[in-house]
């Protein structure tokens, strides 16, 4: 028995901030951004959509493309950093809206790792056979703890939402799924004050994302080919037998890095960053979204994904979709 990946939705703000937009607001230029992180664009929400709208709007279009009935759903499970509020979580919210009762709604805050966490959660409930069909998520709007002013961060993060339609199958589906984490690394990107910590008052510098960018970078992009690696081979897998690379998109340089490193082409890995920005948790489910409806990713395709996030936290799933 499996869990199977049924649909894939996702959701984009319709307002975009072009890097030519921030070269009025920081000290940057679109040639600097586009060469240092091959992001174009990103999609950000505005002041009335929160986290839970861009969820639920993925979840909707995943229901809608796997044809189920809403009822049918028996479990919820969100990646975020950005809940709309401390509580209720941004599942129940979900819950709420798709007019459903008496099923578990959490979510996880895994940041960037986000999806493939709740994905790898939703997976173990689907073969307990505690679910019979798990809606998965990855939602955020990282622009609400981004500053505008901070060129070092500014230039990368965006807003979005994906999800996921899982149920069991007797063919393969979810193939292999590992997470892990190392909070050695948590002062290299983080919010230092928020909800129990210094709760705002008034929003300041430390209600925002921070980070060491040089050295998140060259953490990621070890721990992303060994844990790629170890995938791989514990799957009896070869790179040359994965269809579609599709990882985090943070970066394009650590993008291409890890893809250099496993000797897997340009040409297999989906890249959706120069149109999107680094949108967390949403990012895979949204760059899978991508690829599957261009045609590129097709039914019986083996897929890798792979994230990597604040925590630091990472994880990869191996699919067949
Ligand atoms: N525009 C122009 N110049 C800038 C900008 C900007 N937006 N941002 C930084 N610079 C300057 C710096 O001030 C520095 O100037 P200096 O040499 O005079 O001090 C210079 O550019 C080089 O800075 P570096 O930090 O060394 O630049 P780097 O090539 O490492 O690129 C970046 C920075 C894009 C943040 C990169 O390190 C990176 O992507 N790191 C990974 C971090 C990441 O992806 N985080 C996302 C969340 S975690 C995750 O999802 C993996």
């Amino acid at each position: 028995m499996y869990s199977r990946i049924e649909s894939i939705g996702s959701f984009l703000p319709e307002n975009i901030i072009t890097n030519q937009d921030l070269e009025k607001r920081v000290d940057t230029s679109d040639e600097w951004i586009r060469t240092r992180t091959g992001i174009k664009q990103r999609s950000i929400a505005n002041e009335n959509q929160a986290t839970s709208d861009l969820a639920l709007e993925a979840s909707r279009e995943a229901i809608k493309k796997a044809g189920i009935n809403p009822k049918e759903i028996d479990l919820i499970i969100v990646g975020t950093c950005t809940p709309d509020v401390a509580t209720p979580n941004v599942g129940v919210m979900i819950q709420k809206e798709l007019g459903l009762k008496n099923c578990p709604a959490f979510s996880i805050e895994a940041a960037c790792s986000g999806f493939i966490y709740a994905l790898n959660i939703a997976n173990k409930f689907i073969l307990s056979g505690e679910s019979k069909c798990a809606l998965v998520v990855g939602a955020e709007t990282l622009s609400r703890i981004t500053d505008w002013n901070d060129r070092n961060t500014c230039v990368l993060f965006a807003d979005g939402g994906g999800a996921a339609i899982l149920k069991p199958s007797e063919t393969p589906g979810i193939l292999y799924s590992d997470i892990g984490a190392d909070g050695a690394y948590s002062d290299l990107l983080y919010v230092p004050y928020g909800t129990s910590r210094r709760p705002p008052s008034e929003k300041d510098n430390n209600h925002f994302l921070h980070m060491k960018g040089n050295e998140v970078f060259k953490v990621a992009v070890k721990k992303l080919e060994s844990i790629a690696v170890n995938a791989i081979k514990r799957n009896n897998l070869s790179v040359e037998k994965i269809d579609w690379f599709v990882p985090h998109q943070a970066n394009i340089r650590i993008i291409q890095a890890v893809a250099r490193r496993l000797k897997m082409p340009m040409e297999k890995v989906i890249v959706t960053l120069d149109q999107h920005g680094n949108t967390s948790a949403a990012s895979i489910p949204l760059a899978l979204d991508v690829g599957i409806t261009d045609g590129r990713i097709k039914k019986g395709d083996t897929i890798l994904l792979q994230s990597f996030g604040a925590g630091f936290t990472w994880g990869t799933a191996l699919l067949r979709l």
